[in-house]
């Protein structure tokens, strides 16, 4: 994959608005026409997102003062919301995708300021060891919807690998994937999905646990802890 320059015309850019139901408050989240896959809110950052939020029903401070580390951010709707939900959150993508999510991060810095969370975009390209992102202790990893091509598939393993091999905090991981049906999508689940019982504790969280809206028989989510 190709990691192309990019820049956000406000005239290339039409708003997505989510609400955060549990604290009153809406997210805009600024989608591109057109674009790369980073340009538009995947099914599976609501599935995401919705259960963060589902979490934090039940658990009022599930998510205050942790600090969270979103991989493959997009447009941000996940981490964007933990940081709603009063976490401190660094989302992650590759460089060309920061501008259009640092915009949404400045749409939405008020809100998340209002209920003590803090968001901040920085590059984190999968496989990439000289990362200092790498160096830094997280307490949840989150992610939405990126695993989809196969070169990608060990990097991102690699870089869960760094991640959770700290001394001090052993940060919970949850992902989200759409399962999508064509031979090759299924190959990398699969392919995926081994790499991560080799290495990980995978539970898989039942829809009658997610968000009652915002799940889906397509959409797998895991919780995934250090073996
Ligand atoms: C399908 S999109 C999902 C975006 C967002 N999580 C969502 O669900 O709306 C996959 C994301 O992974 C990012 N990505 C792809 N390859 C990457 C890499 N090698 N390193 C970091 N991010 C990458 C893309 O830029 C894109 O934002």
């Amino acid at each position: 994959m190709s990691h192309r320059r990019s820049s956000c015309q406000a005239n290339d850019l039409f708003p997505r608005e989510i609400d955060i139901e549990i604290c009153l408050k809406t997210l805009k989240i600024f989608q591109k026409i057109e674009g790369d896959v980073n340009c538009v809110v995947w099914d599976a950052s609501l599935v995401l997102a919705k259960y963060l939020e589902t979490m934090c029903q039940n658990k009022p401070d599930f998510l205050s003062g942790l600090k969270v580390l979103e991989l493959g951010s997009g447009l941000g709707v996940v981490g964007l919301t933990a940081a709603t939900l009063g976490a401190q959150v660094t989302l992650t993508d590759l460089p060309e995708a920061l501008p259009l999510l640092r915009l949404n991060i400045n749409e939405n810095k008020s809100k998340i300021c209002s209920m003590g969370g803090y968001a901040v975009a920085e590059s984190l390209v999968w496989g990439d060891s000289s990362s200092e992102i790498l160096k830094e202790e997280f307490n949840m990893i989150v992610m939405a919807d990126c695993v989809y091509y196969e070169e990608a598939v060990d990097s991102l393993i690699y870089t869960l690998l760094c991640l959770i091999n700290t001394l001090a905090k052993k940060p919970t991981i949850y992902l989200t994937q759409e399962l999508r049906d064509t031979e090759m999508q299924k190959k990398i689940w699969d392919k995926f999905y081994m790499l991560l019982i080799d290495n990980f504790h995978v539970e898989k969280i039942p829809e009658e646990q997610q968000h009652v809206n915002y799940r889906s028989s397509d959409i797998v989510l895991l919780k995934l802890n250090k073996k």
